[in-house]
């Protein structure tokens, strides 16, 4: 990746070729003049979200030996309320984020939050502040816009930008919706479908001709998944529906009958032990 610094009159520009970018200014100011200049000449004063992009922050601002104080975008406005980032109301701090015995309040009303930049121990750390003092604002101006993922949240990475689809839609830009199998004509009917492309949210409506009969539901709907909300239907001829109306009364008389047989012989077949017990006691055939 390739970073170039420009200077312009007295504030530093970080340009980079993707994703947000970074930048600072060389005047010194007051934690709300810092934010207004950030939202002025960017998007807004810094967010960090994780350890990676803070140092990664660090990395790019200019090391100060005397004064290498920034401001950044996290503060809160009474003494017990959880410091929040101003962009977007996260409250994200590290397990090592503070510099040593910070935050500590030294002065019952320091709300707003500087970052170390020079080569010490506390290079990269936070330390809460009053308000009032007089820092470098460091602000990021945001690679996200309306029109970045088509169908989808547009997330801020270090360097890049990510997309995060709609259900429906996928690409890198969230540009496409997602496809279905193509559905054909059914034998002996018609389809008619909304959309140039069979993608998600299509409906395509079945019908068959004259003597056929659509079995199965005539409409389906592309769903998120690309799958089609049912089986494809098809269009059966009166005459193949009567063969099959035939063939299944012929099954249903063979089923019949081979039942009743099976019946038969058990019936059968649980008589047989009883003829002997009649065979044992002969006095009564002889009586009778
Ligand atoms: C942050 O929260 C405040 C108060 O709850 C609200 O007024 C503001 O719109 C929120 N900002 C964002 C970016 O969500
Ligand atoms: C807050 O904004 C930052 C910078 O735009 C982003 O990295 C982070 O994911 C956001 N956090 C939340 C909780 O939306
Ligand atoms: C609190 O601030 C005073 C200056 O106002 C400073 O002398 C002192 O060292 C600070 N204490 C801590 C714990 O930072
Ligand atoms: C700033 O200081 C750190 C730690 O001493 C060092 O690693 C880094 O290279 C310095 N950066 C610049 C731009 O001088
Ligand atoms: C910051 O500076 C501006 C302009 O000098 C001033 O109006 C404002 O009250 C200051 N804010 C703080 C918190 O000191
Ligand atoms: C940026 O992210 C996209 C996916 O969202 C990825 O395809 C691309 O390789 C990334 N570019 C860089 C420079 O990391
Ligand atoms: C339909 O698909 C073709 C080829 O994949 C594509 O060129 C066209 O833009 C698509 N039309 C719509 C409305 O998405
Ligand atoms: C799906 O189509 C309906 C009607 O055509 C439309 O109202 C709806 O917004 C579409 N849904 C999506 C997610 O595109």
């Amino acid at each position: 990746m390739k970073w170039t610094l420009i200077f312009l009159l007295g504030s530093a520009l970080v340009v980079g070729t993707m994703g947000w970018t970074y930048h600072h200014s060389n005047n010194k100011m007051n934690w709300s003049q810092a934010r207004e200049f950030c939202q002025n000449n960017y998007t807004d004063m810094v967010a960090i979200q994780s350890q990676e992009e803070n140092d990664y922050l660090v990395s790019l601002l200019p090391n100060r030996s005397s004064s290498p104080y920034y401001w950044i975008g996290i503060t809160k406005a009474h003494k017990n309320d959880p410091w929040t980032w101003v962009g977007n109301n996260s409250t994200w701090i590290g397990d090592h984020s503070w510099a040593q015995n910070e935050p500590n309040n030294n002065h019952s009303t320091e709300f707003c939050v500087e970052i170390y930049v020079n080569g010490g121990a506390n290079r990269g750390k936070w330390n809460d502040e009053k308000c009032a003092n007089l820092k470098y604002p460091v602000c990021y101006k945001a690679q996200c816009t309306a029109t970045s993922c088509g169908r989808g949240r547009c997330q801020e990475t270090i360097k890049n930008i990510t997309c995060h689809c709609e259900p429906g839609f996928e690409g890198d830009r969230c540009q496409t919706a997602v496809q279905c199998a193509p559905l054909s004509q059914p034998d002996g009917g018609y389809l008619n479908c909304s959309g140039e492309n069979q993608t998600f949210n299509s409906t395509c409506t079945f019908g068959c001709y004259l003597g056929f009969l659509l079995l199965g539901s005539s409409d389906l709907t592309c769903g998120t998944d690309g799958v089609w909300s049912g089986p494809r239907p098809v269009c059966a001829s009166y005459k193949q529906l009567l063969m099959a109306v035939a063939g299944c009364g012929a099954f249903s008389a063979i089923c019949c009958i081979c039942f009743c047989c099976i019946k038969h012989r058990k019936r059968k077949k649980l008589a047989q032990p009883r003829e002997p017990e009649e065979v044992t006691n002969p006095s009564n055939e002889t009586l009778g």
